[in-house]
């Protein structure tokens, strides 16, 4: 069975309190849930994991080998500046696409930069927790693709 490591990054277990004008009422619970399930509709495995300190997100990257065909990782605001995790990506060869829950664009000008954007292979922002399912086909596509 195909194995998707799916990352979320920090204040993103706050989803469901934090700014729900922003990142609707749902929580972290649930999101993972949702993907879990959809994902095994798929045939796929996912695991779950969440954290708001940078070096334990780069240890999970690093320890994905060989575990993993494909990561999924929402960095939250790491995105915008952790050139340790863009590294940590670059580093490992897993396919990765990074997903962003708002729409990064129509915000403030500092999240319009992603440092994780050029080594992941591609992003889906702004289209709710639904984006982590898109990714979920996305790898799968990239995945088969690649055999
Ligand atoms: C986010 C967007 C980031 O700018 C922000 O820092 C987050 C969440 C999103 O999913 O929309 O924590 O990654």
């Amino acid at each position: 069975m195909l194995r998707i490591l799916l990352i979320n990054g920090p204040n993103l277990n706050r989803l469901g309190k934090r700014e729900p004008e922003v990142y609707g009422n749902a929580t972290l619970d649930m999101l993972e849930q949702d993907v879990t399930a959809f994902a095994k509709g798929h045939g796929i495995e996912i695991s779950c994991f969440q954290s708001n300190h940078e070096g334990d997100i780069i240890d999970m990257l690093h320890d994905a080998e060989p575990t993993f065909s494909g990561i999924v990782i929402n960095p939250g605001a790491f995105t915008h500046y952790s050139y340790a995790i863009r590294d940590a990506i670059a580093s490992i060869s897993i396919p990765t696409v990074e997903v962003h829950i708002s729409n990064v664009h129509a915000r403030e000008e500092f999240r319009h930069l992603s440092v994780i954007a050029p080594v992941a292979v591609g992003q889906i922002i702004g289209l709710g927790f639904y984006g982590y399912n898109l990714a979920v086909l996305a790898l799968l596509d990239y995945i088969g693709g690649r055999k």
